[in-house]
């Protein structure tokens, strides 16, 4: 891997990671993922965010450093912008190679390297608006960004290149490869990313939205260049692309999102999925798109990201033992801790004796203030009325959708 390099003092260093852990331990990276660090260089060197011990990702730094006549030892200043061991998990091993560079983190940062690391000295706690004079005219400022996705995270400016370094902010799923700017994909590529910027912005970010627009407000008072997130593209030809997307992500946490509907279905003998068809056929009549995942075959991951980007999402379900039948009741589950709120909402399920899933949905999804229309329950197989009726519930769902 190579450093590339982003002004005639900054450079990117980035390792891809590829394996079939899950990232945090819950979310596929089946196309894997970069850690993107950087460097800035005046008389003293800055590294911007680290590693951790990961399919060789301090290997692939290294290779890096060298390849603009650096190496660990070289570097003055780590910045941490924040803590998630995907960044620093080798902050021991980097110490070890490097006793004397500085550590700088905020207040909450510094409290966490010593609480995962039992690292103390050479840590420097910096606040927002702080600087540091790199020398030659290259200083960094300090910015904090709280809830981006941890409460200790700041993002750190390079005012002279016009170089946002935004740590998870504006980041995404996917390997680089040697290429890391958004001018070197093609469309296709960039599509590729920018659909796993949807999955990662639902799967890591979306619960804290609220944080992500603000954060967004003071991005948009700098005149950013170049926008260098801790994963995932930089972006130098066109910055204000994934601003913007980001933006717009954070906007689906109060809907409407976009007109498409996320059906999510789970069936034990087909009966379920009998009534689903009969509403599918509703929803193709009224011309509204959606995207269909069952459970629990598939990776919610990509479930989660359908349904944040979509204005309206069928629920489909039995019961299961006088409750949820469980693959969905995990969904809603995610659905809650994800903050999808703002969805318009059609629940379906068959019974066999009695229901009890309706219970014990509608109290799971009470906290998402969903605008729930009437559900539908019917016992065994869907009657000719039932098929009749669930067609209808497609079509004034799929109605609501386009008239939103
Ligand atoms: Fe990429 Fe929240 O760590």
């Amino acid at each position: 891997m190579y450093a590339v390099a982003i002004s005639d003092v900054v450079y990117c260093i980035h390792a891809d990671i590829r394996t079939t852990d899950l990232f945090e331990g819950i979310w596929s990276i089946k196309d894997g993922v970069s850690l993107n660090s950087y460097v800035v260089k005046g008389e003293k060197i800055a590294l911007v965010d680290l590693v951790k011990d990961w399919s060789e990702a301090p290997s692939q730094l290294a290779e890096a450093l060298t390849s603009i006549g650096m190496d660990f030892a070289s570097i003055d200043y780590l910045i941490l912008n924040h803590i998630e061991p995907d960044h620093t998990g080798w902050l021991k091993e980097f110490r070890a190679l490097n006793p004397h560079c500085e550590i700088l983190c905020t207040d909450k940062g510094c409290k966490l390297i010593k609480s995962f690391y039992k690292i103390e000295a050479g840590v420097r706690v910096v606040k927002d608006g702080d600087t540091l004079d790199l020398g030659n005219g290259q200083t960094l400022a300090f910015i904090e960004a709280p809830n981006v996705h941890w409460p200790e995270t700041m993002v750190t400016w390079h005012e002279a290149s016009g170089t946002l370094f935004s740590c998870d902010a504006f980041g995404s799923f996917g390997a680089l490869g040697e290429r890391v700017f958004d001018d070197a994909f093609t469309s296709e590529e960039r599509a590729f990313f920018e659909r796993e910027t949807l999955r990662y912005y639902a799967n890591i970010v979306s619960s804290f939205s609220l944080f992500v627009e603000k954060a967004i407000q003071k991005a948009r008072r700098l005149a950013i260049k170049c926008v260098a997130p801790s994963h995932g593209i930089v972006w130098r030809k066109n910055p204000q692309k994934i601003i913007d997307l980001y933006a717009t992500y954070a906007s689906y946490a109060k809907g409407p999102a976009e007109k498409e509907i996320a059906i999510v279905w789970g069936s034990m003998y087909g009966n379920t999925k009998a009534g689903l068809d009969a509403v599918i056929r509703g929803i193709e009549a009224e011309g509204v798109s959606y995207a269909i995942h069952r459970a629990p075959d598939e990776d919610f991951s990509y479930v989660l990201a359908d349904a944040w980007k979509s204005s309206a999402l069928v629920i489909a379900m039995p019961t299961y033992e006088y409750a949820m039948f469980p693959p969905m009741a995990h969904i809603i589950d995610l659905f809650k801790r994800k903050h999808l709120f703002g969805k318009t909402v059609l629940r379906i399920g068959s019974f066999g004796w009695i229901g009890g899933a309706k219970k014990e949905y509608e109290a799971a999804i009470e906290p998402l203030k969903w605008n729930n229309l009437e559900s539908y329950e019917w016992p065994g197989f869907p009657s000719q009325e039932d098929i009749i009726a669930l067609e209808e519930r497609g079509k004034e769902l799929a109605r609501s959708v386009r008239e939103t």
